[in-house]
């Protein structure tokens, strides 16, 4: 687990603020109070005196010394009964001037003790998805609501395969640690659901707390054109982040331009994340031969040998709906 960088500070710098402003606004309505009934204001005078009190007891020593200190446990005890009263007098709840944390669990720090708290790990989930690049998609398109049932029509070994493509597919999103190392280059006409089933993956893996990025080739080359040329307002990401992330894909390859600028800059992302054995996704409508038609042998051969193949085959699930409605 390690989540997006960027990510972590800003909800880092979030929480911090969010603390203090849960305890900047319990002291206004103490304040409030003390403005308002007087003999709340010398309650807690007396209350937040209690532990100078004790160490007087203590300090100065003698016999009833336990005594002395009982007996300023029960006044603090009755104290606090007779604050409550004069707040419930007053129309105001008993807790008026407790501080409120979003979340009780770790009083809006994000930890308990040094382990991260449920609340920041789902904050850092939903910063996940943001920054994953996926938009919308990540609300739409998951492993639940993928059916293999678009695949029933043709060859029952395109449906086979379908099957063993989901399962390994889901097998590696639910399974994703720090130590994966796995390709997959998604092959297959228009349609077919490699799209699906990558922002599924990509899903799943945000949820177990991994930096995830997606892009369509046209999207990254674009990055790297903005970094290159200084300029242009179409690159949204810092190209770095496409060598970091703990899985890249990479969507609709061989739709982009290819020139020898893009091609190097394709070579750099896969060559890179393979030496660093980070997993990267590749999707694309183009096949085999296609692919070594377009891109200079030293990609393909990476494409090729690195990548697991899963070739997706049926007919276009977007028709198949439209002929259902
Ligand atoms: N097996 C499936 N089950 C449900 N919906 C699917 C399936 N495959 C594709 N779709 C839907 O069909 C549309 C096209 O799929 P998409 O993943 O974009 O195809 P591709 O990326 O292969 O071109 C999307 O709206 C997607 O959600
Ligand atoms: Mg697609
Ligand atoms: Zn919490």
């Amino acid at each position: 687990m390690s989540y997006n960088k960027e990510d972590y500070v800003r909800i880092k710098a979030e929480f911090s603020q969010k603390y203090l402003l849960a305890r900047e606004a319990a002291m206004a309505r103490r304040s409030e109070l003390h403005a308002k009934i007087p003999e709340v204001w010398e309650i807690d005078r007396l209350l937040s005196g209690t532990g100078m009190d004790i160490m007087a007891v203590i300090t100065k020593g003698g016999a009833n010394t336990e005594a002395k200190i009982a007996s300023l446990r029960l006044r603090n005890e009755a104290l606090q009964v007779r604050r409550r009263e004069l707040l419930r007098a007053n129309g105001y709840p008993e807790d008026y001037s407790d501080i409120r944390y979003e979340c009780e669990t770790c009083g809006d720090t994000g930890y308990v003790d040094t382990k991260m708290c449920d609340c920041m790990r789902r904050a850092l989930v939903r910063a996940g998805y943001e920054s994953s690049g996926l938009g919308a998609l990540i609300r739409t398109q998951s492993f639940d609501n993928f059916s293999l049932d678009y695949y029933r029509s043709g060859d029952p070994r395109g449906y086979e395969a379908m099957q063993r493509t989901v399962s390994v597919l889901r097998q590696f999103a639910e399974h994703f640690t720090q130590d994966t190392y796995q390709n997959y280059l998604l092959i297959g006409g228009t349609g077919l659901g490699k799209t699906h089933l990558s922002t599924a993956v990509a899903k799943t893996v945000i949820d177990r707390g991994f930096d995830v990025l997606y892009v369509t080739a046209v999207g990254m080359l674009a990055d790297f054109e903005v970094k290159r040329f200084g300029h242009g307002t179409e690159g949204k990401q810092d190209p770095s982040r496409y060598f970091e992330a703990e899985l890249l894909m990479i969507d609709d390859l061989g739709t982009e331009v290819t020139n020898q600028f893009t091609l190097s800059c394709l070579y750099d992302v896969i060559n890179h994340r393979i030496n660093n054995r980070r997993c990267t996704f590749i999707n694309t409508n183009l096949s085999p031969k296609e692919l070594e038609a377009r891109y200079s042998e030293r990609i393909t051969s990476r494409l090729l040998g690195e990548y697991r193949p899963m070739i997706f085959t049926g007919t276009d699930v977007r028709k198949q709906k439209i002929k259902k409605n």
